[in-house]
């Protein structure tokens, strides 16, 4: 058809493509609820400002931002996390600590069109302030986890890799590096997965060839895949600050495993994560077959509500996409079907008749049943076809003969019975009929 269409990346949602979405939110928000975090929502056009060298600059690149009429510079929002710093670091001191909060929201970035990434999508974005300890990590990640265990996904369909951009800081300080080499090694880091050997050229252009026995020492640490490996790479070094850090990764994962979640978790540091606000712990969730780019990702961000002109609060979060998210439950089979059966379809003699069903439509309506009616007179073979084809499981029937004494057919679309009801006790009919389902 010629005529208008969506944007590139923007999705428009019929009613099948609605109700899997409703059902992502349901288990999302549910999840949240049982884990005690609040739901907030805020608004989807922000200052440009907010997102400048805060977010980062891949983020900063794939804004859509533009001048409103009154000539500020404002963005569509490309995530939560600037916005709800500035929210929490505006009330921090009336806020009941810790303080737990989620939101579901759409959110809007020019990215390149590949599979699992659009130009707008949703997240369900969950974050704790004013913890500084690892419990909180613990706690998000615990409802990470089960955010997408909700659906009926399992070890075997996903798992969280953990890592640290502090670990990487000291690690590299105590190798020799300084702050700004470092900051370039871990964006080679970044790219490692993507790129291979190529990642480290643009450390090479600024800082020089890295020594062999350097890199392969990143590269080593790069290809840690679990906590005894970690203790044994920073064995040899006497560093204060390496040693409180595994502290903490030793709670974190005796916490998670505590919780029957170390199934779920591995430590990977090949993560760090391209935004630029981290600070401590980073992670991301995949699929296990990496058939599809990051299910959710997110991590520690001490600094950004004090950038951003709230108090020093310490604050930890992550973000699930709904497109990544979807695509794997269909993969799995667990995306439910699109049901729209009524319980009760209701047949009508003619015109006259029309008036009694109406009260009645109404009434059962009201009382929560969902009720379907013709819009138009049919006769009456083609009402009971379109009552079978609706998946209803009740017809009721409305014809001149029942009404003039005083009746109503009730027929059970399943195994045929019929039986004839008083007109002013349709409701509770309904309601037994339907009871035994
Ligand atoms: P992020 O890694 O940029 O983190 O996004 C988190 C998740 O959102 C991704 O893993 C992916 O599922 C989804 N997502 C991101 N971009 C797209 C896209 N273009 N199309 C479809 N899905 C996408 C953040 O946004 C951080 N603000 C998360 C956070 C919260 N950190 C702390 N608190």
């Amino acid at each position: 058809m010629a005529g208008f269409q969506s944007l590139p990346g923007f999705r428009d949602f019929y009613p099948e493509d609605f109700s899997r979405r409703q059902h992502i939110f349901r288990v999302w928000r549910q999840t949240a609820s049982a884990f005690g975090f609040q739901e907030y929502d805020a608004p989807v056009l922000e200052p440009l400002e907010l997102y400048k060298t805060k977010s980062g600059d891949e983020i900063e690149a794939q804004l859509f931002s533009f001048k409103d009429k009154g000539d500020r510079e404002v963005s569509l929002r490309p995530e939560m996390t600037p916005t709800v710093c500035r929210m929490v670091g505006a009330k921090a001191g009336a806020l009941k600590r810790p303080i737990k909060w989620f939101s579901i929201a759409e959110f809007y970035r020019y990215e390149r069109a590949q599979k699992g990434r659009l130009r707008a999508f949703h997240q369900f974005n969950a974050d704790i302030f004013g913890e500084a300890g690892p419990e909180a990590e613990i706690e998000l990640i615990a409802l990470l986890v089960q955010c997408l265990a909700g659906f009926g996904l399992t070890k075997d369909d996903f798992y969280v890799r953990l890592s640290d951009r502090d670990l990487w800081f000291f690690y590299l300080e105590a190798l020799g590096f300084n702050e700004e080499q470092s900051r370039a090694l871990l964006t080679a880091v970044d790219r490692f997965e993507k790129m291979g050997d190529d990642a480290f050229k643009g450390y090479a252009e600024a800082h020089g060839a890295l020594p062999a026995d350097q890199k392969d020492k990143v590269l080593a640490f790069l290809k840690v895949k679990g906590l005894a490996e970690l203790e044994a790479t920073l064995a040899p070094f006497k560093s204060d600050k390496l040693s409180a850090r595994l502290t903490d990764w030793r709670k974190v994962l005796a916490g998670l495993a505590a919780m029957g979640l170390g199934d779920f978790v591995c430590v990977d540091l090949a993560v760090v994560r391209g935004l630029a606000y981290y600070t401590g712990f980073v992670f991301e969730a995949f699929d296990r077959k990496g058939d599809l780019r990051a299910l959710a990702g997110g991590g520690r961000y001490n600094d950004l509500v004090k950038k951003l002109g709230g108090p020093d609060l310490p604050a930890v979060g992550f973000a699930i996409g709904d497109v990544t998210t979807g695509l794997l439950l269909e993969q799995r089979g667990l995306a439910p079907a699109h049901v729209t059966a009524p319980d009760v379809y209701v047949v009508i003699g003619g015109e006259a008749e029309r008036k009694a069903a109406f009260a009645d439509i109404h009434a059962l309506r009201a009382a929560g049943f969902k009720a379907e009616y013709p819009f138009r007179e049919l006769a009456f073979g083609k009402q009971f076809k379109a009552a079978s084809e609706s998946g209803a499981k009740l017809a009721l029937i409305y014809g001149g003969d029942e009404l003039a004494k005083g009746i109503v057919k009730v027929r059970n679309l399943t195994d045929r019975t019929e039986h004839e009801v008083p007109k002013n006790q349709v409701i509770a009919a309904v309601r037994d009929s339907l009871s035994g389902d």
